[in-house]
């Protein structure tokens, strides 16, 4: 019988690994996945973090299951970060569950949406490819509506429309920052007309926010979703430590539900629950563990927040320098990416451009154009450049 199952692609974003390993060339450039990588090209594990596994390893004392939920301590620490200090759970409206990472909270997050009866789901495009395919794997409708304009700014426009033209019972899925594959947010303007928006629609705005920290500042990078929240009823938050705590395989995320109170959250909770048990039965905890033990230290979570900052300046560092090279690569515009956030920019390069520098230049990037800035440093940035103009021009 397995044999009616046909052959399948490989991921292509992650594929785009094995060809970079493959490659013998010294001056090979990865912009493909998105991790995270210093100046040398190395993608390090934070400090604080190594600090908190170091404490884990000498303090936990059993390694017993703790439930589908997860972590507790890890959900709840995280709140005042992503929801707020003030109140991070709204009166008790907010609460959550762990999940394997923030896919796990997306899959989280679509199959509450569809167990309450939502089918279709309206999302920009592009956007990150596991969206649509984890939709599809659900039997769900992704409704597109178009996310950027060809000057590098979001497509409002489209977006009002998809809101007016949503059904009762849709739902809707917002990047909260550093939008993957684009890096076009939302600016504040922006985001006060959205939150509007979705206050008089009967949309259930899911916010996937998988770079908290990475764009502009951990409380800047939540200012939108919360400004969501604060106009709609009910509420999905998928979260992600993969970036941010720099945990990306131990599969650190979790699902946020805000309910219309405190009962309504833990009642459909408790339907989290049940996916989970069904799903992974219970996420994996040694991440998480570390998360929060940082979170639990203020000295670790000082450190963790300066790592926080050196990356995003480093980040900034590259864009500015790639939207300064503008002059040097004609056929594309490189200055929009100076206003962009996060690890991930589009450049308007067509396949065979594609190819072509990655088989003459060893520069790796994904097929849609999309290049991890974190991958390129102030020693490759200029090979990098000329690559482009080589390819582009
Ligand atoms: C990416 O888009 O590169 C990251 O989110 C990693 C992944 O799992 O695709």
């Amino acid at each position: 019988m397995l044999d009616r199952l046909t052959q399948q692609p490989a991921d292509a974003l992650l594929a785009l690994i094995k060809l970079y390993d493959a490659d013998p060339r010294a001056d090979k450039i990865d912009l493909g996945v998105g991790v995270y990588r210093t100046d040398d090209g190395a993608t390090p594990v934070f400090a604080a973090v190594k600090a908190a596994e170091r404490k884990l390893v000498a303090e936990q004392d059993s390694k017993a299951y703790l439930g589908p939920e997860g972590d507790m301590g890890f959900v709840h620490a995280l709140m005042p970060y992503v929801f707020g200090a003030a109140d991070p759970s709204k009166g008790g409206r907010i609460d959550g569950m762990q999940a394997p990472g923030g896919t796990g909270g997306l899959r989280l997050a679509f199959a509450l949406a569809k167990r309450a009866g939502i089918t279709r789901i309206i999302t920009g495009n592009p956007t990150w490819p596991n969206h649509p395919q984890i939709l599809s794997d659900l039997g769900m409708e992704a409704v597109t509506f178009n996310h950027a304009r060809a000057d590098g700014t979001a497509d409002m426009d489209a977006l009002r429309a998809a809101i007016a033209g949503a059904r009762d019972g849709d739902a809707i899925l917002l990047h909260g920052c550093c939008h993957n594959p684009t890096g076009i947010d939302y600016t504040p303007e922006q985001w006060d007309e959205i939150a509007a928006l979705l206050g008089q629609s009967n949309l259930l705005p899911i916010i996937d926010l998988a770079y908290q920290g990475l764009g502009q500042g951990m409380e800047e990078d939540a200012a939108g979703m919360r400004k969501v929240l604060a106009a709609v009823p009910e509420a999905l938050v998928c979260y992600s430590c993969d970036k941010n705590f720099g945990l990306y395989r131990e599969r650190v995320g979790a699902l946020y539900v805000m309910g219309r109170n405190a009962e309504d959250t833990a009642k459909v909770l408790t339907n989290g629950h049940i996916l989970a048990r069904v799903n992974w039965s219970q996420p994996p905890d040694h991440g998480a563990a570390a998360a929060r033990v940082v979170l639990e230290d203020a000295e670790l979570t000082r450190q963790w927040l300066a790592e926080l900052d050196t990356m995003r300046a480093r980040m900034r560092e590259v864009r500015d320098a790639l939207a300064g090279a503008d002059n040097r690569v004609a056929g594309l515009d490189l200055t929009a990416l100076a206003s962009q956030n996060g690890l991930f920019s589009i450049l308007a390069l067509d396949k065979d451009q594609i190819l072509a520098i990655r088989e003459k230049h060893g520069v790796y990037m994904a097929g849609s154009g999309r290049i991890n800035v974190a991958g390129l440093t102030m020693g490759n940035i200029g090979t990098f450049i000329e690559a482009l103009a080589d390819v582009a021009g």
